[in-house]
């Protein structure tokens, strides 16, 4: 958010959040930490932490939490820059001017806006490049099988990056300096420190900010190559989490119908619109953020998910509750038929069924109750399986009629007793509302002491955060983990040997992640040493070779052909020797 140098930077380095929040919040200094009550949810007892070292505020109750920024934007219900300016006034900073910005500052700015006119100008490249070459011929026959004509391409500005090697950067060199090219993404530089083309022999798809200016693109491999899509990095003009695809063309038709429909990918949404329904975007790739929830709320509260049929799709769609149900969105679900993806559904059946489909979307709840039907209900654990997954869900629901409308349905669904399930809701709603101590235990309990510690060294560890954030990446130890997305985002900065800065980490996040991550770093806990990080990595190695000994095995019992089973039982012994070794 606050980018070094500039006034927001200065602010965010100079503000007191104690003092800050202190104008809303009657604080008590307890431990390292000061306590309140929380100012957005009703509590007897506190459940509000402010951390005067990390300048964090962090709600144990109701999972609020950021910086002294986003406190006053919560707060006082105000944008960004709005906040810095109170913030700077609690604190005492003098606001600059607009005229006496800072150099750094205004340097940023000219910076941003020759990436802005550097992307316009590649757009239109690549469009040329599409149009007007015998490469791009072959192409634009990939884009015709695909049902894509002429008026479509003009209508996406899509466009094609050769295969040359360095054809874009050549073009672009005539006008910008290198230092310009080097953070735009749209280059990327070899060991010689030679500038060649990130993008080559693909499908170009302009990515717009809400304003319709092009900031980013993606691009889809002509055949089989792989990755399949490639996006830009992020950027100082592009932050994904930030950006919804196509959400410039549809916000007008998102405020006025008051839905949008979201989906995976560019194919899907260019579809979706050229069926005629203009109100739809993407999230592209990434699961669904935050930031770009809250950028959707702005124009509706209302969503029709409609990712793909596939599982990585489904759980994606699963995943996107808890954020969406977080800005209290009233979510449905299209899961369309014959395991198509909209783009697919669209093309074999046209946009009169699609609308069909549309119109008889479940509700979010729906799609969960027909998810937990599949689990084993024949016997009591069963049943409390599926219950245990429906219930974070219910509890969610933020009108209470509706909740208990939903509590009557899991009860007849699972055949429970609705008695037993609705004073099962009535605990966990409790639970809810408790202060700090139990839900903090519930946390710790759902997460893995070395998972825990490594968070906080890749926080606090100065010495060595950069060569621990190293070990666990060359290895992949964090893939897999529960806590596979925050590790992501610690990891990103730890290993440049930055100081990760926990509100700015925090905003990338989904829920419940946000809120874990938060309860992580407010623990204070013995200073790191390697010694221990250490003994975590250990833990972690173990769990790895634990799980793909498990793989190995079941392998091994689905009776592979005697050279598979060969490689297989060696395999087996072979981590058998490293877990006793
Ligand atoms: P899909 O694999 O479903 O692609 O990924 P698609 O949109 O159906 O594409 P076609 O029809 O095969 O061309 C959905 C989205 O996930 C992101 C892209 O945004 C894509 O549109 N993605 C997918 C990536 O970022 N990288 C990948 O390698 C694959
Ligand atoms: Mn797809």
């Amino acid at each position: 958010m606050a980018e070094a140098g500039s006034f927001a930077d200065r602010v965010k380095q100079q503000a007191d959040i104690v003092r800050v929040v202190g104008e809303y919040v009657r604080l008590k200094k307890s431990g390292q930490n000061f306590t309140g009550l929380c100012p957005f949810h009703q509590e007897k007892t506190p459940s509000f932490a402010v951390h005067p070292v990390k300048q964090i505020y962090h709600c144990f109750g109701c999972g609020v939490g950021g910086d002294a920024f986003k406190f006053v934007m919560e707060m006082e219900k105000v944008a960004f820059p709005e906040a810095i300016r109170i913030v700077a006034e609690k604190c005492g900073i003098p606001i600059p001017k607009p005229r006496d910005r800072s150099p750094e500052e205004r340097k940023e700015n000219q910076q941003r806006s020759a990436l802005v006119e550097m992307h316009r100008e590649a757009a239109a490249f690549f469009a040329r490049q599409l149009s007007d070459t015998p490469e791009g011929k072959a192409a634009r026959g990939y884009l015709e099988d695909r049902g894509l004509d002429r008026e479509a391409i003009t209508r996406f500005g899509l466009g094609y990056a050769p295969s040359g090697g360095d054809v874009l950067y050549r073009f672009l060199k005539q006008k910008y300096p290198d230092k310009l090219l080097d953070p735009s993404g749209l280059v990327v530089k070899d060991q010689g420190g030679r500038f060649y083309d990130k993008f080559r022999r693909r499908i170009m798809f302009p990515i717009a900010n809400e304003s319709g200016k092009v900031i980013a693109f993606g691009g889809r491999a002509l055949g089989d190559d792989m990755p399949k899509y490639m996006n830009s990095p992020e950027t100082p003009i592009y932050s994904k989490s930030n950006v919804l695809y196509h959400l410039d063309r549809a916000k007008e038709a998102i405020r006025q119908g008051n839905c949008a429909i979201l989906v995976e990918g560019y194919m899907d949404t260019i579809a979706v619109a050229r069926g005629g329904f203009t109100n739809v975007v993407a999230s592209c790739g990434t699961s669904l953020a935050e930031p770009q929830v809250k950028l959707l709320s702005r124009f509706t509260k209302k969503v029709y998910v409609n990712y793909d049929p596939d599982t990585a799709g489904q759980a994606a769609t699963e995943r996107s509750f808890a954020v969406l149900l977080e800005k209290e969105f009233e979510i449905l679900v299209l899961t369309l038929p014959g395991g198509a993806d909209p783009d697919k559904y669209l093309k074999e059946n046209g946009a009169a069924a699609y609308e069909k489909q549309l119109k008889a979307a479940p509700p979010y709840i729906d799609f969960l109750i027909s998810r937990a039907r599949r689990m084993d209900r024949s016997t009591a654990t069963g049943k409390l399986a599926a219950l245990n997954y429906l219930m974070p869900y219910v509890q969610r629901v933020p009108n209470r009629l509706i909740r208990s409308e939903w509590a009557s349905r899991i009860a007849s669904e699972l055949r429970v007793d609705e008695p037993v399930l609705r004073e099962a809701l009535r605990r966990a709603s409790v639970e809810r509302h408790s202060e700090v101590k139990p839900k903090a235990e519930l946390v710790s309990s759902a997460m893995k002491q070395a998972d825990r510690r490594l968070m906080q060294m890749l926080v606090e560890a100065e010495d060595f955060r950069e060569k621990l954030a190293h070990e666990i990446v060359g290895e992949s130890l964090h893939k897999g983990l529960d806590t596979e997305r925050i590790f992501e985002v610690l990891l990103a900065t730890a290993i440049t040997g930055a100081q990760p800065d926990p509100a700015a980490l925090a905003e990338s996040l989904a829920e419940p992640d946000r809120r874990l991550f938060f309860s992580v770093v407010f623990e204070s806990a013995a200073a790191p040493s390697w010694d221990e990080a250490e003994s975590c990595l250990i833990v972690l190695r173990r769990r790895h070779i634990e799980t793909e000994l498990h793989n190995v095995q079941k392998q091994i019992e689905a009776q592979p052909a005697a050279a598979d089973l060969n490689r297989l039982l060696t395999r087996k012994q072979d981590l058998r020797k490293r877990l006793s070794g």
